[in-house]
């Protein structure tokens, strides 16, 4: 057919029969896949080699929370974190440590995390955990409650959230999907409480097509902060919601390195005053 015919070494042709096209598209995504660094790659690379996680949070970070104490004198079931959202954590929970909020957790895995916010936040805390491996099951009542279900399933979400009385913070810490991330940002946010506190972590996979993410594909979760940035701004401009039942609620943004955290409470419009002394 005369089209483009790269050779593999063995001598077999792989592309032929295919039109100029297909060939092209394929390459194309070849070269751009291959400057994604994969989850593999991204673990042996950035793996804490050093002797004191306490030191390194100490010394990177000038942190010295409980959390960060807690987590580096955990002794139970594996955990596992990045260093760097541990000051971040602290700094947006501490002020649930004691009460009777309601945390809910997407991905439970091991229970480990479970274990560090019980020990974290206290007895009198609401902690439930959700995960699709119904293996999780056995950690219910250990360190909280556990549901197993998926996060993209709207009626497994609104039963978990029914069961706890209403939810204050949550962490999606699941499958790190972006079709799934969403769809538990979509169907979860509208039942946080007001004010509440919504966490996504491990968003570097917003760059990997391996979980439906690519430094500039159309699904990278962070295209998401744009239209939300733009919502709540809206005094500011005539254009419409972008992200309704989410947008509106929205009183703060955060971006960290592969984390979002927004943060929802009562809006108001905007105040300005001016001051002149004398
Ligand atoms: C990163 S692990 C959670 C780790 C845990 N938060 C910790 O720090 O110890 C991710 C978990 O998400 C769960 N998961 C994967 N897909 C899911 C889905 N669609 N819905 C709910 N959980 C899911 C996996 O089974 C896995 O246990």
């Amino acid at each position: 057919m005369g089209h483009a015919t790269p050779r593999m070494s063995g001598g077999r042709n792989c592309f032929v029969d295919l039109p100029p096209e297909i060939v092209y598209d394929f390459v194309k995504i070849m070269f751009r896949e291959a400057k994604m660094k994969s989850f593999r790659t991204v673990m042996r690379e950035y793996r804490f080699q050093g002797d004191s996680i306490t030191d390194d949070l100490k010394e990177k970070y000038r942190y010295e929370g409980d959390l960060g104490r807690l987590y580096a004198e955990h002794d139970g079931p594996l955990i596992q974190k990045w260093h760097h959202y541990l000051p971040v954590y602290e700094k947006y929970l501490s002020r649930y440590r004691g009460t009777g909020f309601r945390f809910l957790e997407i991905g439970v895995s091991g229970g480990g995390s479970l274990h560090l916010w019980r020990h974290y936040f206290g007895d009198d805390a609401t902690i439930m955990g959700i995960d699709i491996n119904p293996d999780c099951q056995a950690l219910d009542g250990q360190s909280g409650m556990v549901r197993i279900g998926s996060q993209d399933d709207e009626a497994f979400l609104n039963r978990v959230v029914e069961e706890m009385g209403g939810v204050d913070v949550i962490l999606d810490d699941g499958s790190h999907r972006m079709e799934h991330v969403s769809k538990s940002l979509q169907v979860l946010f509208p039942k946080l409480s007001t004010p509440g506190l919504y966490l996504v972590e491990d968003l570097h996979t917003a760059y990997w097509p391996k979980y439906g993410g690519g430094l500039d594909a159309p699904t990278n979760f962070f295209n998401i902060v744009k239209p939300l940035a733009d919502d709540m701004h809206a005094w500011l401009h005539e254009g419409p919601a972008k992200v309704p039942g989410i947008g509106n609620a929205i009183t703060g943004i955060h971006l960290y390195d592969s984390m979002l955290i927004l943060e929802k409470d009562e809006v108001h419009p905007p105040a300005h005053s001016r001051i002149r002394g004398g």
